[in-house]
């Protein structure tokens, strides 16, 4: 069965304590699919924040991008696993060994692992000083060591969408943020997309923030961007 598209529209919850994320969730839990519980608001408040998502009927994404020894990244995934998050992430350059433990760990549960490959962050003198290649080399390098050690879902840019989803193939899962609908302020987002070009371009799910927080009604806004994901599932099928 394929996913409805209010199940693939992402809201990050990108607020400094539970009180405010709690707000979030209450009024955007019919309008959205998932909640992304990012760094910020773990550190802030913990698994509080994961369960006061899970409290509203919603499913969570950790996005804690784990990078560390093997045994610590294990730790970690069972703990979030033992949660029952639907995503969590962890860093493709942690390592085929690191992600092998952390893939067989949550292979079998509810929770799919999303590998980040290059931080959208980074430019080319960035990764070159820190010894890796252009952007979209790395992100495929890196997308390749991710797939060969299991984990068959990836963070990426819109623009690497399409490229990545040949490598993790039609079943793997592509978990698209920098997603603003036409005539959106774009932000600190530099490479953009509307909702329905990352859909067609092999999206899974789409991240949107500030396009629906700053919106002067959010749930119309998310539910705007849940018909163009609509629309655009159509036209892709
Ligand atoms: O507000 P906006 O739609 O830009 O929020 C996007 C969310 O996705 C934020 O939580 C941001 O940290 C996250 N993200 C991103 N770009 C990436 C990876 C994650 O914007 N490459």
């Amino acid at each position: 069965m394929t996913t409805p598209a209010r199940d693939r529209l992402v809201f990050p919850l990108d607020v400094k304590e539970l009180a405010e994320a709690r707000t979030w969730i209450d009024r955007l839990a019919a309008h959205v699919g998932v909640f992304k519980v990012g760094l910020e608001l773990f550190v802030s408040a913990g698994p509080d924040a994961v369960r006061a998502v899970h409290d509203r009927g919603a499913r969570c994404f950790l996005d804690l991008k784990l990078h560390d020894i093997p045994a610590t990244m294990a730790g970690a995934t069972e703990r979030a696993v033992a949660q029952g998050v639907a995503f969590l992430t962890v860093h493709a350059s942690a390592g085929p060994r690191a992600l092998r433990t952390v893939q067989d760990l949550a292979a079998g549960s509810r929770t799919q692992l999303l590998a980040v490959t290059v931080l959208t962050s980074f430019d080319a003198p960035e990764l070159a000083a820190i010894g890796l290649d252009a952007p979209a080399s790395a992100a495929a390098r890196l997308a390749h060591v991710a797939v060969e050690a299991g984990v068959r879902g990836l963070v990426c840019s819109p623009e690497e969408a399409s490229a990545l989803r040949t490598i993790v193939g039609p079943g793997g899962v592509l978990m698209v943020p920098g997603v603003r609908p036409s005539g959106a302020d774009r932000g600190d987002q530099r490479r953009v997309a509307t909702p329905s070009s990352a859909i067609g371009a092999g999206a899974d799910y789409l991240v949107v923030g500030r396009p629906i927080r700053e919106a002067a009604d959010p749930r119309a806004a998310a539910d705007a961007i849940v018909d163009e994901i609509a629309s655009a599932l159509e036209a892709r099928s």
